[in-house]
């Protein structure tokens, strides 16, 4: 089977890192010199966040915030929804059954969690897992977007209709816009444009696990691997 036909499930072999410069790449006043100051910024951002984001201090019925994790230096980036049960419970993103896919698919692409960075559009559970609200979003918004100017990723991956709504300014649905490269551009004098590559929402993918939806999820990871310079399976 050709590499760019290959299911999703089975694309889970050891794949090597083709060799990737992690900072040469990466320009703008923003960017943290040594990966240290990624992390102390981004541990300063969780805390200013969890103390006055207007959304997560105001919101009631979760648990805990869901601040977002992985290497806060990481070349790829992906923006999910908001946290769901599992998520709320244990603040960890993406640990449910959506994360299961969402860790399936980074296996897949040669890579582990712990070097990518995932984070989400909305930090507090929305009662009933429902959709976030457009006065949400403006609220706990901004956050991720000083996550992202922290980690400065080569490439960000945003995961269905509401990421990719606040990334790309966009009202186009995800069916129309997945799998088409697109740029995020930083405020005024805070760096270069950050490739965006948006795909269908891991969830949607388990609920609609045909054939079709897994192909076209696997096609834009390897869109996002060639950018990287991440090696396709032989
Ligand atoms: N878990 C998350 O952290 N985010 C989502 O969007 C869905 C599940």
């Amino acid at each position: 089977m050709r590499p760019d036909k290959r299911p999703l499930e089975l694309a889970d072999h050891a794949m090597g890192l083709a060799h990737r410069p992690r900072h040469a790449e990466r320009a703008g006043p923003a960017t943290p010199t040594d990966p240290g100051d990624a992390a102390a910024a981004m541990a300063a951002l969780r805390q200013r966040h969890d103390a006055e984001c207007p959304h997560c201090t105001t919101a009631t019925g979760h648990t805990q915030t869901v601040f977002g994790e992985g290497d806060p230096g990481a070349s790829l980036m992906f923006i999910g929804e908001a946290p769901g049960e599992t998520e709320d419970r244990t603040g960890r993103p993406f640990v449910g059954r959506a994360g299961d896919k969402l860790e399936e698919m980074i296996r897949a692409m040669g890579l582990s969690r712990a070097q990518v960075y995932i984070a989400n559009v909305l930090k507090s559970r929305p009662p009933d897992n429902r959709t976030p609200q457009e006065h949400e979003v403006e609220a706990c918004g901004p956050y991720l977007i000083e996550q992202i100017l922290i980690v400065r990723p080569q490439v960000l991956v945003t995961l269905g209709g509401p990421a990719t709504k606040l990334i790309l300014g966009t009202d186009v649905g995800i069916t129309r816009l997945r799998g088409i490269w697109a740029e995020w551009h930083p405020p005024a004098g805070l760096g270069n444009p950050i490739p965006v590559l948006p795909t269908y929402h891991p969830a949607y993918l388990l609920r609609n696990y045909t054939a079709k939806t897994r192909g076209e999820v696997w096609q834009d990871l390897q869109k996002v691997m060639d950018r990287l310079g991440l090696r396709r399976p032989g």
